[in-house]
């Protein structure tokens, strides 16, 4: 006689959903949207197959069918042309610049969704990197400056979130306070607190031109060796006012998005599928490798079971479709 018998619970998909411990919901999904200048433009991302850069009139057409599928958030990443990229990145505190005027036009046109927006200064930098740059070195409370700034230009368009993706020191605190001094208490920091230095942002670089053009980012974003410096970043972040931490990238990163939710239970978590884990799936599958769908739902099972609250996945339409 065997007392326990685990297989009585897996006998059927019934029993199997009654007892499942982990459940994906369209709701905790956020789809991250690139977009350019100028109308009637949608260009497909060779790295990202199945995903476009829009311009702002097709990427409201795009967001329409999101919403239809239930997906209500989004992460806006725009893609500036060489011109308007320098090195003090000054585009990024344009008041009328592509990001706030696409901001507006969302919020105007679906006032339900909503909006993260990156703040970081990588897309308006003729160096390619997050924060300014001087003798080849990342300016740390220089940056920070001008991100706190440029999070008073997103969330005065109508951002629901800031979203500092740069990993500068203090850069959570001073957002912080320079919203709250232009009276912006309702806006939210998302903060990407403990995010890597990996190779899989390259798909990303490559739809956003974004790469950097010296050296790497690694003396800002962690080193993957570590764990205990996530919770030391996440510990930072929450104490200077994030209301949202992240852990990125998510698949190679399962053990970090794990502990930081032991160790910060009542923050909400959120955790970046990010362009390379989407392409290695996508172009799997495009071989016959894997079944798409199967594994798309098994990779974001994943992610939650690991403990994170939000996922920001590429697969987000494909995985409405599926839910
Ligand atoms: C830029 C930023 C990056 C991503 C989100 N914001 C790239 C980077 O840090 O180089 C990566 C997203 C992805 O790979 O899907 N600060």
């Amino acid at each position: 006689m065997l007392i326990q018998r685990p297989r009585r619970l897996r006998k059927s998909q019934a029993v199997r959903d009654l007892i499942a411990e982990t459940r994906l919901s369209i709701s905790q999904l956020v789809e991250p949207v690139f977009f350019c200048e100028g109308n009637q433009i949608k260009v497909s991302i060779i790295t990202l197959p199945g995903l476009f850069r829009f311009s702002p009139d097709l990427l409201l057409k795009h967001l329409e069918g999101s919403l239809e599928l239930g997906i209500k958030s989004f992460a806006l990443f725009p893609a500036l042309p060489e011109n308007k990229k320098n090195s003090q990145a000054s585009e990024s505190l344009n008041e009328k610049g592509l990001v706030p005027e696409t901001i507006r036009l969302i919020k105007k046109t679906f006032p339900e969704a909503t909006i993260f927006t990156d703040i970081a200064l990588d897309p308006f930098s003729s160096d390619g990197h997050d924060g300014l740059v001087q003798d080849q070195k990342i300016l740390n409370d220089e940056t920070v400056k001008v991100l706190a700034q440029m999070a008073v230009v997103h969330a005065q368009a109508g951002a629901d979130f800031v979203s500092p993706s740069d990993m500068m020191d203090g850069r959570v605190g001073a957002i912080r306070k320079s919203l709250d001094e232009n009276n912006l208490i309702e806006t939210g920091i998302m903060a990407y607190s403990a995010k890597y230095a990996s190779g899989f942002y390259g798909p990303f670089r490559d739809a956003l031109g974004s790469a950097p053009k010296f050296g790497d980012k690694k003396t800002y974003q962690m080193d993957t060796r570590n764990s205990h410096e996530a919770i030391k970043e996440v510990g930072l972040d929450i104490e200077q006012g994030a209301d949202i931490v992240m852990v990125k990238p998510a698949l190679s990163y399962l053990d970090i998005i794990a502990k930081v939710k032991q160790n910060f239970p009542q923050t909400p978590l959120a955790a970046y599928n990010v362009s390379g884990e989407y392409a290695m799936v996508q172009a799997a599958a495009a071989r016959g490798m894997l079944d798409l769908d199967r594994v798309i739902l098994e990779v974001l099972t994943s992610i939650k079971r690991a403990g994170a609250d939000i996922i920001f996945t590429y697969h987000a339409r494909e995985a409405a479709k599926l839910l």
